[in-house]
């Protein structure tokens, strides 16, 4: 039998990872898991009672790229949101869930050469996994660029060597990044783009957390490129339910972008897509149309912040999160302080070295652990608590 060699040098995924290094010692006290980003606030009570409305739509095959109805109501939300008006038509497709969209994305929209050679993807450093998998799966070279302190946290993609930025294809950028909590500005965005016109590639912009803030809402992708008068093709955004809305099981989200790169992904979608089901499309229509429930839970982040801010706020090289529902806590090595918050105090982190690459021998996340702030505020504080008494006291 012969396997395909292009993943075989993926490092085993964060989790199992994460559990091989933990699982063979006790917890030092009631674990709490701060580990994956799952949210834990309640979403909307409504939405069961829709599912079962709508139950009987199981029994259709549902559209590929989602029903006029839920592509509106995600183009009157990006109207509200970000002042851009999409054809819900031309301009978006409906998606299973971010991540599964921020891979087939690459596939259909990577070329096979790019000036010549092997196309290159970049990819901030630490980063959301599914970007190196895309990269491998369309044979291109994933180029990670360290996204440290330094830099404010965000990728400084126009100080690669030209021959790298010509051969670039597709850059992702992660905007409130997870797992730093960085916010790209208008300005960061806008040259991001100049530099993608220049050297002819596009932007893969995921804002999956872009409803979760202190007090601004960071700004998107799509209204830099609008207000730069950017080729719409230039720019291609991913959001989600998942965590807006507290619905990661319900993998609802979607992707928006110039029409031609629309009609690829439509197209690949055709043929290999897995479409929502009805019912919950229906719902999803539903979720984008409703701002109280984001209201209310981004409400309970900003406490959170409030609290982390106030337990963490003497340690020195604490970055406080500008939004998204991570802490990233600098500390001598990741893996050490997660094994040793978890065997001294039941507190179980994920070492940021799991989320990031070896980079010309060192990588930006060895010296962390990211902290979820997704458990209950008290259990948060708990948590937080026996953290900096362990790791900083
Ligand atoms: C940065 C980032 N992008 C995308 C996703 C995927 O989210 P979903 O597929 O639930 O929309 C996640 C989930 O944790 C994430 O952290």
């Amino acid at each position: 039998m012969t396997f395909p060699e292009r993943f075989s040098n993926l490092p085993e995924y964060a989790f199992p990872r994460l559990r091989r290094l933990l699982d063979c010692h006790g917890p030092g006290g009631a674990p709490i898991h701060m580990t994956i980003g799952e949210p834990q606030h309640a979403f909307p009570s409504w939405v069961a009672g829709l599912v079962a409305e709508h139950a009987h739509e199981f029994g259709k095959y549902p559209p590929n790229e989602g029903t006029p109805e839920l592509r509106t109501a995600i183009s009157d939300w990006v109207a509200r949101r970000y002042r851009v008006m999409l054809d819900p038509d031309r301009h978006i497709t409906v998606l299973n869930g971010t991540r599964e969209g921020l891979f087939n994305a690459a596939l259909a929209l990577c070329p096979e050469e790019k000036a010549g050679k092997r196309p290159v993807i970049l990819t901030p450093n630490p980063f959301y996994q599914v970007y190196a998998v895309a990269a491998l799966a369309v044979a291109a070279d994933p180029v990670y660029v360290p996204a440290t302190a330094e830099n404010g946290f965000l990728p400084d993609y126009a100080a690669l060597p030209a021959d790298v930025l010509d051969r670039t294809a597709i850059a992702y950028l992660c905007s409130p990044s997870n797992p730093q909590g960085a916010v790209a500005s208008k300005g960061y965005w806008k040259d991001l783009l100049r530099l993608a016109e220049k050297h002819d590639f596009q932007v893969f912009a995921d804002e999956c957390y872009s409803e979760v803030y202190r007090d601004t809402p960071p700004p998107g992708a799509l209204e830099a490129a609008q207000e730069i008068g950017a080729d719409p093709e230039r720019v291609i955004v991913f959001h989600s339910l998942s965590k807006r809305s507290n619905l990661p099981g319900l993998r609802s989200g979607f992707v928006a972008g110039g029409p031609e790169s629309l009609r690829r992904i439509k197209q690949l979608r055709a043929y290999a897509g897995a479409p929502l089901p009805l019912p919950l499309q229906r719902v999803a229509e539903k979720v984008w149309a409703d701002e109280t429930h984001v209201k209310e839970s981004r409400a309970l982040y900003q406490r959170k912040y409030t609290i982390a801010d106030e337990i963490f706020s003497g340690l020195p090289g604490y970055h406080p999160p500008q939004a998204g529902f991570f802490l990233w806590l600098p500390v001598p090595d990741g893996e050490e302080a997660a094994l040793k918050a978890w065997r001294f105090t039941g507190v179980r982190v994920l070492p940021g070295a799991y989320l990031s690459r070896d980079v010309e021998g060192g990588n930006p996340g060895a010296g962390y652990i990211r902290v979820a702030m997704v458990a209950t505020e008290q259990e948060m504080r708990h948590g937080l608590t026996r953290l900096r008494d362990c790791l900083y006291g």
